[in-house]
């Protein structure tokens, strides 16, 4: 009987170890008070219900995330653009903010990573000259705390970072941003094993390019929807892909070809805005077709092992602001105001085991043990 057990158990050991597939997590920009979108405390509980194992939080709020203490769901906390020039002249304003907005919740809420600052090649000052000595100021105050296990870095933009990324072997970081900025953050990600942090968002890309598919860039393989890269004759199945693959070969043309990518936010908006391919059809399409492939653990051409994170853009739709704008804001959100979700899809690791290896092997296993025992 137990030489029948134990190479299942082996195998279900092993089944388990090689799934080590993509983390999925979600993006969540808390309420503001008038808002009708329930209280982080329920979201917190929600996205626990629903399997979500991390959270991005743009605006790191001190009661979001106090709300996530013993939830066991990993922060992604930002620090956010405006704060760079006062962190990046002087150390003591990095360890203010920290002993704000981390330092009471650490480590009851798991704080694994910290953006200094989002899209800051795009922020309305110029912020080119802040962004290294704020990431290195915050790096060395969260030592001077005795912290060594979150990621610093920053969190780019793909379309404000990357140039001439058709096809994606011939992509580069843009100048002077690249001599700037990116290449001394590779050189920082690489000793303090960090990961670098953009938002990869196919929906704009395909929205700047009228000649790319829209079944391209909403993971609808069929056999004409490849894209050759002839240079290195690799065949991409889908726009994410490729998007991932330019920002992987201009980090090796930079010399850093190993770091770790985190996707911080990607999505496609249902509505608003007025463009027609933002549609609660293909925001579906594009989800289930993301989660997909990242759960198939088949990475991308040039990164087998895929990239490590995932932040769906976004948790709930912005509260519509017409009244101040004149225009609907875009709707990217994944669950509605009750905490039900939009869209039939798991996003946590319950819809892994469903019809994956592991679930299968996990079965045989019991039904194994069951007629052992009843035998
Ligand atoms: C906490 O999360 C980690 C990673 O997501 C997981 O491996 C671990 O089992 C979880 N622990 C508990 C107590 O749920
Ligand atoms: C940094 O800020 C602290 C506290 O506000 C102050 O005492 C110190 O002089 C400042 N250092 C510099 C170099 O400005
Ligand atoms: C980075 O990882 C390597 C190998 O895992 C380790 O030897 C090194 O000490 C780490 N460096 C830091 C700064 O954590
Ligand atoms: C949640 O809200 C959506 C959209 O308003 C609605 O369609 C759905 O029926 C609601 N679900 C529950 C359980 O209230």
């Amino acid at each position: 009987m137990y030489t029948l057990l134990l190479p299942l158990f082996l195998l279900l050991l092993l089944s388990t170890n090689t799934a080590a597939a993509t983390t999925i997590g979600i993006t969540y920009t808390p309420p503001s008070p008038t808002s009708r979108l329930p209280p982080p405390s329920l979201v917190a509980v929600a996205l626990r219900r629903l399997s979500i194992p991390s959270v991005r939080l743009p605006g790191s709020d001190p009661a979001t995330i106090r709300a996530f203490s013993y939830s066991n769901i990993s922060l992604f906390l930002s620090i956010p653009n405006l704060f760079l020039p006062s962190i990046a002249s002087n150390r003591s304003n990095a360890l203010s903010w920290l002993s704000r907005h981390l330092v009471p919740f650490y480590p009851r809420a798991k704080i694994t990573a910290l953006s200094v600052g989002n899209d800051p090649l795009n922020a309305k000052t110029d912020l080119a000259d802040c962004i290294i000595p704020a990431i290195r100021n915050v790096y060395i105050a969260l030592h001077e705390l005795g912290i060594r296990d979150i990621e610093v870095s920053t969190t780019f933009s793909f379309v404000s970072v990357m140039r001439g990324v058709f096809p994606p072997s011939g992509a580069e970081f843009v100048e002077p941003a690249n001599g700037l900025i990116v290449k001394p953050l590779l050189q920082f990600l690489q000793e303090t094993n960090s990961s670098f942090f953009v938002n990869i968002h196919p929906y704009h890309l395909f929205r700047m390019n009228k000649e790319i598919p829209v079944g391209f860039a909403l993971f609808q393989e069929n056999k004409f929807g490849f894209r050759d890269d002839s240079v290195t004759g690799v065949k991409y199945r889908n726009l994410f892909d490729m998007m991932v693959d330019a920002v992987v070969t201009a980090m090796t043309v930079a010399g850093h070809e190993r770091i770790p990518v985190v996707v911080a936010e990607t999505g496609w908006p249902s509505g608003g805005g007025g463009e027609i391919e933002a549609n609660e059809v293909y925001a579906e399409m594009y989800l289930r077709g993301l989660l997909r492939h990242l759960r198939s653990g088949v990475g991308t051409p040039l990164r087998k092992e895929g990239v490590k994170e995932v932040y769906v853009y976004e948790l709930f739709d912005k509260q519509n602001c017409r009244v101040l704008t004149g225009v609907d804001s875009q709707q990217w959100g994944v669950l509605y105001p009750n905490l039900t979700k939009k869209y039939d899809v798991e996003f946590g690791s319950a819809g892994k085991g469903q019809f994956g290896g592991v679930g299968v092997v996990r079965l045989a296993f019991v039904l194994v043990l069951v007629a052992a025992v009843v035998l």
